[in-house]
């Protein structure tokens, strides 16, 4: 008899459900071989409903994680990320001395989203374990739309129309990018589920427009501390041979450091969005 939150979707396809808002393993499915149009809608109905799912002993190559990722849409070639092979573009290299730098210090905020710089982010990450320390390196996703449920309606008030910059612009001029600073919704409602959701990087300085500085870093201050709170998070340890697939427009995350001076290798592909998430509208 299966436990409660392993439940069969087909015969050979399982889903072990981490938190009760997000976070499944998936099993039953190999992804060094093209999914059929079943399967692709079911992975992308089970990415809709978990945020984050994983899949365990994959053991895939570059190669075939861009087939994988591409099956969900079109990919997104970043500007700063490093490549392994210049001939695979789509996938990055996420190295644990360059990602320690460019996603901070933990205190000032290490919960991020990917490529929110972009006025059109990407909106699917595909991201495979390339070397793992022994003990270490966990990541953490944690609930955007539960962390916003969370807040009081007088917050919610508050915030419901602001806009928060992503400032990116100087790892984006070490490589000769020129991309002006923008600002998003700080509140945005998923194309595809609905849900309103926060939508913040604590990397990339945020600020809010109209906003004084000390007003604007004593609110990143307050949404921090809603984002640390375990109640919203999921934590996945990672095994050789795992693959995480997780949408942005639902969630962030943070890599955990705590591992010395172990170079971990990640490889990471991007999945370009259609379209641009609309804002919450409150009168
Ligand atoms: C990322 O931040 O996109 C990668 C997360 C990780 O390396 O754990």
């Amino acid at each position: 008899m299966p436990a409660e939150n392993v439940v069969a979707i087909t015969e050979s396809l399982r889903v072990t459900t981490l938190e009760p808002t997000l976070g499944a393993e998936i099993s039953g499915i190999d992804l060094s071989k093209p999914l059929s149009p079943v399967q692709r809608d079911e992975v992308h109905a089970l990415l809709l409903k978990h945020k984050v799912i994983f899949f365990r002993d994959q053991h895939i190559n570059s190669a075939q994680q861009i087939a994988f990722a591409a099956q969900f849409g079109e990919l997104y070639v970043h500007p700063t990320t490093q490549q392994e092979d210049t001939a695979k573009p789509q996938a990055h290299l996420i190295l644990a001395s360059q990602a320690k730098e460019a996603y901070g210090d933990a205190r000032k905020g290490r919960w991020h989203t990917d490529t929110s710089w972009m006025l059109k982010p990407t909106y699917g990450a595909v991201l495979r374990a390339v070397s793992l320390p022994q003990l270490g390196g966990d990541t953490v996703w944690a609930d955007a739309g539960l962390v916003y449920r969370g807040l009081s309606e007088e917050l919610k008030a508050r915030i419901d129309n602001l806009f928060v910059t992503h400032n990116f612009k100087s790892s984006l001029d070490k490589v000769g990018y020129d991309y002006p600073i923008i600002a998003h919704p700080l509140v945005r409602t998923h194309p595809e589920t609905g849900e309103d959701a926060l939508f913040i990087n604590f990397s990339m300085s945020p600020q809010f427009i109209g906003w004084s500085v000390e007003e604007s870093r004593e609110l990143v201050a307050e949404l921090l501390r809603e984002f640390s709170n375990p109640e919203y998070q999921v934590r996945f340890k990672w095994t050789p041979g795992t693959v995480a697939f997780w949408d942005n427009r639902a969630l962030l995350h943070y890599p955990v450091y705590n591992y010395g001076d172990f170079d971990r290798v990640m490889e990471r592909v991007l999945i370009a969005d259609t379209d641009i998430p609309h804002r919450v509208r409150r009168t």
